[in-house]
């Protein structure tokens, strides 16, 4: 899909990062661009870097992980704009805890907002993309949506759900003019890594990353190469370039991902084994940070 002046582009979770990155980068272009999160002074911020940029913005302050202010922010858009063109669903949020330490309250504010939120968007948003017969909906999902991590199961879960849905939408749009994609990063530079529930999973892979060199010895196997981290506008670049060549298949933005994502598919224990010294590693850093 061409997207230019005339087009609407509504992001949840763009107050920051990743979907800050787009608002800015679909402004160069001229586009309108609704930019939905709660903090209002962070959305203001992003709002005149668009302006700045020359494109439109549209601040709305919600909290998508409630199903009615969803359906708020879509139908205002719609109301306002007369349809949205690129849904990027991208609000979300980690958490760091064991499964024996996760409350039942993280788990569901976890889902509600990595899942729930891309579902009731994309719901709220169907009638008018088919009744116009375009538009794309992007879901972030993460590569924690394609294989398992430690110490982020809610997170881990959630993604792997937006997998599935996105992958059950595409079935039902055919012949309907509407793309779906799921995006899959790696590390990418934001707060993201900071600000997950319960703590910051960014500190305990500081800690954990040097502690898994040294087992690694230990047991005389390999380390598996880390993806190369990525700031937000490079991250940004790639979907953006996705949506451009009308990609509605899943996107692994970091090199070497997605052979990782095959082969935990293939054979999940081969997987798992390439990053057994990490595991431990971080099981230490987390059992040594919860005493
Ligand atoms: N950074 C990474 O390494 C990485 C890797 C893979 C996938 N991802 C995914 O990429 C997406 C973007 O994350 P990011 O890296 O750009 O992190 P970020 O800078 O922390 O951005 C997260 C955004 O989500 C918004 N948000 C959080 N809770 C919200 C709520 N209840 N209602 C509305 N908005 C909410 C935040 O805004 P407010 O706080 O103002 O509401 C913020 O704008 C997320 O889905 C994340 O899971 C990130």
């Amino acid at each position: 899909m061409v997207i230019d002046a005339t087009s609407v582009i509504c992001i949840t979770g763009a107050s920051s990062g990743l979907g800050a990155a787009c608002a800015v980068q679909y402004a160069h272009r001229g586009a309108t661009v609704v930019l939905i999160a709660r903090r209002a002074d962070r959305l203001n911020e992003v709002a005149e870097q668009v302006r700045a940029a020359g494109g439109r913005a549209h601040v709305i302050v919600a909290d998508v992980s409630r199903e009615e202010e969803c359906q708020r922010v879509i139908d205002e858009t719609i109301a306002t704009f007369g349809g949205i063109d690129v849904l990027l669903a991208n609000a979300g949020r980690g958490n760091m805890a064991s499964v024996e330490d996760t409350p039942t309250s993280q788990w569901r504010e976890i889902f509600a907002l990595n899942m729930d939120a891309v579902f009731w968007c994309t719901r709220a948003a169907l009638p008018s993309m088919r009744a116009r017969g375009r538009g794309h909906i992007v879901a972030i999902s993460s590569v924690a949506g394609r294989y398992g991590h430690p110490f982020n199961a809610a997170y881990v879960a959630a993604k792997h759900a937006v997998v599935g849905f996105i992958a059950a939408l595409r079935t039902e749009l055919v012949g309907s003019g509407v793309n779906a994609t799921c995006v899959c990063p790696a590390g990418i530079l934001t707060e993201w890594a900071d600000v997950t529930e319960g703590g910051s999973i960014g500190a305990l892979y500081g800690a954990a990353i040097p502690k898994s060199r040294r087992i690694a010895q230990e047991l005389g196997v390999e380390l598996a190469p880390l993806s190369r981290m990525m700031t937000a506008d490079e991250c940004a670049q790639i979907i953006i370039t996705a949506v451009d060549q009308g990609r509605c298949d899943d996107i692994f933005t970091h090199e070497g991902t997605k052979p990782i994502a095959v082969q935990a598919v293939e054979d999940r224990n081969a997987q798992e084994d390439r990053f057994e010294a990490l595991w431990r590693a971080m099981a230490d850093a987390y059992h040594e940070q919860r005493g």
